[in-house]
């Protein structure tokens, strides 16, 4: 990726050599200045700030000092001209003017230097009387404000660039298309597993007494009933390689669970994973969840966090949706959606209408190495487990 430097100068060193891993946290390359610069300013700004700074935000760039030109101090005090000095905006600005489909260099820097802040971004896209949000978030384009309601004229059309994060979903979600997906639904009865879950709940409260505790979702139960069926149908957790010498398809069965959570954040679709839950008791399960889940709002999820899954769930159902029809990862052969619990009113064994809680799950599997009965076996595994929660008891390890 392009990183482009705040400062002027001259490149002294190189720290690393082309393909070398570069470490973060460690200087990339070392600059002779022809001014004075604030060494303890991070060069670049950190993650939240732009998603593709994620990673190369910390490296930092080491600076010599050099002395100040006279032109430069003149500049200092008597205001940069508009764009002068765009090329010194951080990488995470760029990537907002990009967002907003904004000129860098029509924008008034109000920075060090002259330099183009976020905020001036911000100001200008004002201005300039935009549909875009002025928020100090990074404008999802699904949030886009839509355009005034017009009764005359001809159709009008806006291009808006993709965000980073939709520029990501594109790429993955193109390579899903050549999966076949064989869809199996099925409604799952979670009374049991609701009354369970409000049961530990109220003695994790007592336990805690009036401090804060974990409180557990349903997601924990249903994460290890999936982890307990792959026990028995490991192929939902291999991945399919294919040769690219001689396109020979082969699979490669994977020893740990490693369980992608789709997670849905202020920055969009994130899924971190959750690694071993074949290890993991229900109550440790919880608190990675929590883990994860806080550290996906904060925007501070590492690549190791968002890497090695072999299998993906999706609680879309908190948002809404009774049936969901799950798209399968590259590396992955199945998925589990999950759709809105409800209550619904149903009939018991002796024809009494009872009050029963329900919820879709929905899975999809790669047909080319999975075929129905395998998924409909390993769905129904996962099913009983839910249905009967206590019954995991005696299966986990
Ligand atoms: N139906 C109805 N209510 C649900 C639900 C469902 N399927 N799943 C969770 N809830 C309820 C929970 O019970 C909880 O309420 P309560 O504490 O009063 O009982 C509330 O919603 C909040 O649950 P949440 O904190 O979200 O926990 P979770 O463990 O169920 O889910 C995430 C965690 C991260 C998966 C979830 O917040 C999320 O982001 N889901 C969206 C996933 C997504 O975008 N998928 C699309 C991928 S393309």
């Amino acid at each position: 990726m392009e990183i482009p430097s705040r400062f002027t100068g001259v490149i002294k060193k190189l720290h690393y050599e082309t393909g070398e891993m570069a470490i973060v946290g460690k200087p990339l390359i070392d600059i002779d200045v022809q001014e004075d610069v604030n060494i303890d300013e991070p060069a670049f700004e950190t993650a939240q700030d732009g998603h593709d700074s994620q990673k190369v935000s910390d490296v930092s760039t080491s600076l010599s000092k050099g002395h100040k030109s006279s032109q430069l101090s003149e500049n200092e005090n008597s205001g940069v001209k508009k764009g002068k000095l765009a090329a010194l905006a951080t990488p995470a600005v760029r990537h907002l003017t990009k967002e907003l489909d904004v000129n860098i260099t029509d924008v008034d820097g109000t920075g060090r230097d002259g330099r183009v802040l976020k905020d001036d971004v911000y100001k200008f896209v004002e201005m300039r009387g935009s549909n875009l949000s002025s928020s100090s978030e990074p404008t999802k384009s699904s949030q886009l404000s839509p355009s005034p309601l017009s009764d005359e004229g001809p159709q009008t059309e806006s291009i808006v660039q993709l965000t980073n994060m939709q520029s990501q979903m594109f790429k993955t979600m193109s390579r899903s298309l050549s999966i076949p997906h064989f869809l199996y639904a099925d409604e799952v009865d979670i009374s049991s597993l609701s009354e369970l879950r409000s049961r530990l709940n109220k003695s994790l409260a007592k336990a805690s007494n009036g401090k804060d505790f974990n409180k557990l979702s349903f997601l924990p139960f249903i994460i290890k009933a999936m982890s307990l069926s792959l026990h028995q149908y490991p192929i939902l957790n291999a991945r399919v390689d294919i040769d690219p010498d001689t396109s020979k398809p082969t699979l490669a069965m994977r020893t740990q669970h490693n369980i992608g959570i789709a997670m849905d954040t202020p920055q969009g679709l994130l899924v971190p994973v959750m690694r071993n839950v074949a290890a993991r008791s229900i109550d440790s399960i919880g608190l990675e969840l929590s883990r994860l889940q806080a550290l996906a709002m904060a925007g501070k999820l590492t690549t190791a966090d968002l890497s090695g899954g072999t299998i993906t769930l999706s609680n879309i159902g908190n948002i809404g949706g009774t049936y969901v029809s799950p798209v399968i990862v590259d590396k992955e052969v199945s998925i589990l959606g999950i759709g809105k619990m409800r209550t619904i009113p149903a009939f018991d064994d002796d024809g009494n209408i009872v009050k029963k809680q329900i919820c879709n799950f929905s899975w999809s599997a790669d047909h080319r190495v999975v075929d129905g009965a395998t998924m409909a076996r390993a769905a129904e595994v996962v099913r009983n487990f839910v249905e009967a929660p206590d019954s995991m008891m005696v299966h986990m390890r």
